[in-house]
């Protein structure tokens, strides 16, 4: 089984999307010690932009890196993703990444009765941070939401979110919340356990 790690936040040490994420992987590794995991920060080691450039394939080097990016994706049976909530969304090396892997053809198609996602089948962990506190929810989350729209629309509907919000507020608020996120972790696959 193979599980890819990304990492979005820019606050490093200081991220808490960055811990949860990691002990999320770590309750997958302590269960499935032969679990192979891959990992990318996507903000020390973010994907370009999609631009014009890429769409007509100009720099071989990019047009690569956009293949193993996508290949890395359709690779993983599980995906955990550290996603702070930036500017009402998600932080643009997250989304810069999602350019990549929405590709039709590849991880959905049009068809006569409507869009079909392709990759279906693949768990999707969010280990998501929040300053403020916005539930499940709100007209403002276009971060959540949105990440379960993009996923879903690419057919895979087996999506857990563990959630820290109101960090922001005080440091109370920020420990309270990360020790309830951490409580939250879900199991992994059941038939591991
Ligand atoms: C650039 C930036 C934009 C942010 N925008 C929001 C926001 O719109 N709403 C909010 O509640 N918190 C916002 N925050 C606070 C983050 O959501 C909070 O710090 C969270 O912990 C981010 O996850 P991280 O610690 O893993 O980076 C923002 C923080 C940064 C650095």
């Amino acid at each position: 089984m193979k599980l890819l790690h990304l990492d979005s936040s820019a606050l490093g040490a200081h991220s808490v999307t960055r811990e949860l994420s990691a002990a999320v992987v770590a309750r997958w590794r302590a269960q499935l010690p032969h679990l192979q995991v891959e990992y990318r920060d996507l903000d020390a080691q973010p994907i370009p932009h999609l631009t014009g450039g890429s769409l007509a394939k100009a720099n071989p080097a990019e047009v690569a890196e956009a293949e193993a990016v996508l290949q890395q994706f359709l690779g993983a049976d599980v995906v955990v993703l550290g996603v702070p909530f930036y500017n009402f969304g998600i932080p643009s090396t997250l989304k810069a990444w999602i350019d990549r892997i929405a590709v039709a053809g590849k991880t959905f198609r049009y068809t006569e009765t409507g869009p079909q996602g392709l990759a279906g089948g693949k768990r999707i962990i969010i280990a998501s941070g929040r300053g403020g506190v916005y539930g499940d929810a709100s007209p403002f989350d276009f971060q959540e939401a949105y990440l379960r729209q993009v996923f879903g629309f690419l057919g895979i509907t087996d999506i857990d979110v563990v959630r820290a919000e109101g960090v922001a507020l005080s440091p109370q608020h920020r420990s309270d919340a990360l020790a309830a996120a951490h409580a939250a972790i879900p199991e992994p696959l059941a038939e591991a356990a």
